[in-house]
Parts: C-alpha cells; sequence; structure tokens
C-alpha cells in the first residue's frame, strides 16, 4: 500500500516589481525557505509559492518614465527578482505572476462571480491617494496632510469605481477568528486587528480602478481595471490553477498552511482576504503570520524611502549562508530586528566562523592528524559522553517543535546550543593531550567519532536554513545522507568514512576593514547617483499656461515651527501690499531662525490649502535632489523689491 504524504502549502506576498527587492523582501522569502526546507526534511509534500504583483499605477508611471511599456518593464524586474532567489538559494515551487494568463482570466472569473453575488456594487470614490503606497487614505488618516505610510504627498482623487461589502461578513469574521486561535500570529496582531479594525466596523473596499489602466480589466466594465487587492491575494489559489480547467494543485494544497507576511499588510490578509474567501465559499487558509519587520538606522527599509540594503552586494561580501543566517537568527519571532554592517560582521564572527566553522576544521582537522582521515570506531565511552550524546538527539524534535510555532530564531538557537556543547566537549576531554598517550588512542577515536556525529546531526538539522553549509559539513565529513530520520540515532557515521579536508566555512573577517570597503562602496553609489538620467521632462506647455503662475519675490519676516508636525514650518512674508502665512514641508533642512530676513519666490496665486489646520496662502519654490536629502530654498536677488514679478 502507497501511504499518502502530508502536503504544506506556504507562501510569501508577492512582491511590487517596482525596484530591486531589498534585505527586509529577502527576510519574508529566506524564513518562508527555511519552513518548506524543514517541512520537506520533515517528510511532506511541500509546495512554496512566491511570485510578483506586477499591476498598478505605480509601476505604470515607473515604466512610462523609463518609456517602455509596463510589461516590458516589469519582464526585466521579474528577471532580477529570479535571479536574487537563485542566488539566496530560495527553493520556491511555484513562481506567480499577476500578467500570467492564466490568473487574468482566473481574476475576472473571481470578480464577476462576487458582483454576481451581490457582493461588489459600483459607486464612486472620494479620497487622497499616495501613488507610491498605493493606497486610498480618508482625511481622518493623513498625517500632515501626508500619506501615513510613507510621509510623500497624496493626491485628491475622486472616480466611479466598485466597492466590495465587507461589512457584510465582519461578524461572520469575528467569529472564525474567536473560534480558531492560532489563524492570526502572533498573539498581538490577532489583538490588533480585532480592536482597530473589525470592531469599530469595516468599510466597503474599493476594488476597481478606472484612472489608469495597467490592471486586470473587468470583463462587464471595460473601463476598469482590478485594483490591487482582489488581484494580488487571489494569487495564493490562481497559483495552484483555481478558475482554471486544471485544479489538480489547488484541490490537493488548498487551504494554505501558512501564509507568511509582513506586519504591514496583515489587515488585507487577516481582514480582505478571509472575507473575499467566504463570499467565494472557499475555505480559509490555516495560519497567517505577520513577522516583524528589518530595520536599518532605525526605519523600516522600503524602496519608498530609498534605505535599502542591497542583498546582491553583501552576498558577494559575506556569502548567501551568512545572510540567511542574520536575517533568521537576528529578527525574534514576530517583532522587529535590526540590520547594521557592524552586527552583521560580528554576528558572522562570532556563530559562524567561531562556534561552527572551527568545530568543522578542528574536529576534521585532528582526525586527518591522528587517525589518517579515517573516522575511528566509538568503542572506549565515558559517562561524559553521555551528556553530548544525550543532547545531540534532543536538539531535533526541539527544533522541530520551534519551527512547528514559526520560531525560526529559536530553532537556531537550540542548534547553537548544540555547538556550544561540542565545543566544550573538545575542552573538556583535550584530544591533544589524549594524542600524547598510545594508551588513550581508542579513547582518542571515541571522542573524535563522537565529535563527527554530532557535526553530521548538526549538518542535518542547519540544512533549511544554511543549506550550502550543510552540504560543505557533509563533504568534509565524507557523509551524503541528510534524512530526518537519520537524526533520530546516534550512530549515523560508519567507522571508516574518510573524511575530506576543505576550505574554511567561514572565514573571519576583519572589522575595521570591512566597514571601510563597505563605507567605500556607499560614495561608488553616491557617485553612480548623480550620474542616473535626467527625469523626463513634463510634457509642453504654452506661454499662456506659464502666465498663470504668479510668481513674486517676498520676504520672510517671522517664521516658526507648528507643535506637532515635524515637517512643517510656519512663515509670515511679506509680499509689499500685503503678507502671508505659508506653511512649509522643509522643517528638516531649515531652522526657523535661518529663514528670517531671506527673500524668497512665492507662489502668490495658489489656491490656499490648510495643512495640519493652518492656512496655507502660496508655496516657496525649493529645488532638492531626488530623495529629498539635499534642499535649498530658491533665493531671490535682494536688491528686488518684495512684490517684484517673476516672468
Ligand atoms: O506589499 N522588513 O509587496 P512589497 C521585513 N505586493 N519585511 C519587509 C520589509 C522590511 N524592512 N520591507 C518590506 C506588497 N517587507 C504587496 C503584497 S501579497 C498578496 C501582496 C515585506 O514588495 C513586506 O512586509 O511592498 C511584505 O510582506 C513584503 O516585503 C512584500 O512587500
Ligand atoms: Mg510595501
Amino acid at each position: 500500500m502507497c501511504e499518502e504524504k502530508k502536503t504544506f502549502y506556504i507562501t510569501t506576498p508577492i512582491y511590487y516589481p517596482s525596484t530591486s527587492l531589498h534585505i527586509g523582501n529577502a527576510y519574508t522569502t529566506v524564513a518562508a525557505d527555511a519552513i518548506a526546507r524543514f517541512k520537506r526534511l520533515s517528510g511532506y509534500d511541500v509546495m512554496f509559492l512566491t511570485g510578483t504583483d506586477e499591476h498598478g499605477q505605480k509601476i505604470q508611471r515607473i515604466a512610462e518614465e523609463n518609456g517602455v511599456k509596463p510589461k516590458e518593464y516589469v519582464d526585466k524586474v521579474v528577471d532580477g527578482i529570479k535571479e536574487l532567489w537563485q542566488l539566496m538559494n530560495i527553493s520556491y515551487d511555484k513562481f506567480i505572476r499577476t500578467t500570467d494568463d492564466s490568473h487574468i482570466k482566473a481574476v475576472q472569473e473571481i470578480f464577476v462571480k462576487l458582483y454576481q453575488n451581490g457582493d461588489i456594487y459600483k459607486g464612486s470614490y472620494e479620497g487622497a491617494y499616495c501613488t507610491p503606497c498605493e493606497s486610498f487614505w480618508t482625511d481622518t488618516q493623513l498625517l500632515d496632510g501626508k500619506c501615513p505610510d510613507c510621509g510623500r504627498n497624496v493626491e485628491k482623487a475622486k472616480e466611479e469605481a466598485y466597492f466590495f461589502k465587507m461589512s457584510k461578513y465582519a461578524e461572520r469574521l469575528l467569529q472564525y477568528i474567536e473560534a480558531n486561535p492560532s489563524f492570526i500570529q502572533p498573539e498581538s496582531r490577532k489583538n490588533e486587528m480585532i480592536n482597530n479594525f473589525l470592531k469599530p466596523g469595516l468599510q466597503d473596499l474599493c476594488v476597481s480602478r478606472t484612472s489608469f489602466n495597467w490592471g486586470i480589466p473587468v470583463e462587464f466594465d471595460k473601463s476598469h481595471v482590478v485594483y490591487v487587492w482582489i488581484d494580488a491575494l487571489s494569487n495564493y489559489i490562481t497559483a495552484l490553477g483555481y478558475g482554471s480547467e486544471n485544479t489538480k494543485l489547488y484541490e490537493r494544497y488548498w487551504p494554505a498552511d501558512v501564509h507568511l507576511i509582513g506586519k504591514d499588510i496583515l489587515r488585507f490578509h487577516t481582514i480582505y482576504w478571509p472575507i473575499m474567501l467566504m463570499a467565494l465559499e472557499l475555505p480559509l487558509p490555516k495560519q497567517i503570520f505577520g513577522h516583524g519587520w528589518l530595520l536599518v538606522d532605525g526605519g523600516k527599509m522600503s524602496k519608498s524611502k530609498g534605505n535599502v540594503v542591497d542583498p546582491v552586494i553583501l552576498s558577494k561580501h559575506f556569502g548567501v549562508d551568512s545572510i540567511r543566517y542574520y536575517l533568521l537568527r537576528e529578527i525574534p519571532f514576530g517583532s522587529d530586528g535590526t540590520f547594521t554592517n557592524e552586527t552583521f560582521i560580528k554576528k558572522i564572527n562570532s556563530d559562524l566562523a567561531n562556534d561552527l566553522g572551527n568545530l568543522v576544521s578542528r574536529t576534521v582537522a585532528m582526525i586527518e592528524k591522528y587517525f589518517d582521515g579515517v573516522i575511528p570506531a566509538p568503542i572506549a565511552t565515558e559517562t561524559i559522553d553521555n551528556e553530548l550524546i544525550r543532547l545531540a538527539l534532543d536538539t531535533p524534535e526541539l527544533v522541530e517543535k520551534s519551527l512547528d510555532d514559526l520560531k525560526l530564531s529559536e530553532a537556531l538557537s537550540h542548534i547553537w546550543t548544540l555547538i556550544g556543547r561540542c565545543n566544550k566537549y573538545i575542552d573538556e576531554t583535550t584530544p591533544w593531550i589524549l594524542a600524547k598517550d598510545e594508551d588513550q588512542k581508542e579513547r582518542l577515536g571515541t571522542v573524535l567519532y563522537n565529535l563527527a556525529e554530532a557535526l553530521r546531526i548538526i549538518s542535518v538539522l542547519i540544512s533549511p536554513f544554511l543549506p550550502d553549509t550543510s552540504d560543505k559539513i557533509r563533504e568534509q565529513l565524507g557523509v551524503e545522507i541528510c534524512t530526518w530520520d537519520s537524526v533520530a540515532s546516534f550512530d549515523g557515521i560508519s567507522a571508516g568514512t574518510k573524511v575530506k579536508k576543505g576550505n574554511i566555512i567561514f572565514p573571519r573577517i576583519d572589522v575595521e576593514e570591512k566597514l571601510k570597503e563597505l563605507e567605500a562602496l556607499k560614495v561608488d553609489d553616491n557617485i553612480q547617483k548623480e550620474e542616473a538620467p535626467l527625469k523626463p521632462i513634463k510634457p509642453e506647455i504654452t506661454i499662456e499656461d506659464f502666465e498663470k503662475v504668479d510668481l513674486r519675490i517676498a520676504k520672510v519676516l517671522e517664521c516658526e515651527a507648528i507643535k506637532g508636525a515635524k515637517k512643517l514650518l510656519k512663515l509670515k512674508v511679506d509680499l509689499g501690499g500685503e503678507t502671508r502665512q505659508v506653511i512649509s514641508g522643509i522643517a528638516k533642512h531649515y531652522k526657523p531662525e535661518d529663514l528670517v530676513g531671506k527673500s524668497v519666490v512665492l507662489v502668490a496665486n495658489l489656491k490656499p490649502a490648510k495643512l495640519r489646520g493652518e492656512l496655507s496662502e502660496g508655496m516657496i519654490l525649493a529645488a532638492s535632489n531626488d530623495d529629498d536629502s539635499i534642499l535649498y530654498v530658491i533665493d531671490a536677488p535682494s536688491e528686488l523689491k518684495v512684490g517684484n514679478e517673476i516672468r
């Protein structure tokens, strides 16, 4: 009889191919990869899905700026993403692109179905829209009139749109979440979703747009494209063939065991996605796990903010397994972690070079030196061996338990406890002293056997996390087999096996020197930035268009900070006949006293607007580089009178 394997379906988010990915994105995927590899190792039939989320206004704009069609643009970026995953040793089983024909067709069907059920209706949307984040915000959600996520300017937008009636399913979802305690993990995130979103009442979700066309057309209303979340979230089932002729994978793997995501998209996965599935009458995923962020310089790493760390560069300098180790070890279960080059290098030196690397090279070197490279038989055991052997045999279960709870960092720390125990065992047994005494030959052989065998178990245990290192260790030990069954007993290596000394698996890094080297790379980056191509010139305007803009010379009379608005300054400017109050987002670059007395250029006929409750009558011209790291208010010649026109 042939026993059916248990299945395990794990997904990462599908990434926006807007620019290259950063180490924060790699975190999600590396974590999912480690879990997928572990499940395969422990006997599951695994489906590990990742992919790209390719539609939307932002992609359309970037493509336009680059002078190519959106599809051409995403094709190139997606190639790069796939290369990155290959480099990072990501063992995905399927890569979905939301531009795949089968996905498009299935999403269209899903939309029609929801519409026919009466879950989707036509209405109109009015709000503030943040293009980089692809999010609509209500006025109360905005911070200083800007996007609460990224702090950039938002645009007012109103358009006809389809809406999903979320509220209809809210009660059912609440009951489901309460009846299934492990549905949303970690626990704290669950309470946040319930108290901040579900209990106050769900707003209907905007699910189509007409202001751009890079998206999946709504089949029965072609001026609309399906707007982001129905398109994106559906990937988890369309990738399995849902909505196509061949639904074999869907039947085999759905519902998913885990959707692994960052906490920023938890709301979409724990509220909108289950509700969509309820409306489609499909089973809900078993668990949604929102992990923490990888922070750099104290802030979230993000493509829209520009403070990214490039995994390709890091892997060239430190190797892929060092990155994988750091990501999985340094971010504890569910919370945030920090990335700095210095802590990264120090961790490599202590955990990988010292603890693991030394253990491997010492063990293999001693077997070569004392036994001509042939692993001896363990025939002279002593009680001191038992502690090591027991720990080696207990560790797999501890690792499995931690991984079942998705506590990756904890799983690694169990393995490192065993590594530490091995190193201590060397100090306790002092093989180099045993080697001096011919009568101790059997005892020495036993010690070295135990070390080799413990290392073999370690190599199996680390294989989901550090696959290349795992292989290298077994290569040096002369062992091939890497199965979960093989770690259940402490006799996997046969005496007589020939070891093969290899390169040092993690060379020690000179911290100071490496930091300098990396610092130099940053300078290179800046040079490259300055040579970046010119932003495309905006479409032509006529002289009449230009004359509509009334630019005047003005002088700053007073200037003060605005309480609670870190970016804004409140200025009083003299315009000749009148004074104006202007609110300007330049507080990061100017202190109030720097500006008083300065002659500036004012857009005098700009429609007044309120920012943070303060009236702003006009705008002061300033110039900045692309990421706003440098900004100058444009000086007006002080010999000219205030109120003079600029043409
Ligand atoms: O959100 N640390 O895509 P995305 C940890 N297309 N994780 C981070 C991170 C950081 N600094 N920065 C980003 C999207 N991430 C959508 C998803 S799913 C149906 C659609 C994580 O490319 C982030 O939390 O902006 C998210 O889980 C993932 O990277 C993809 O981000
Ligand atoms: Mg994002």
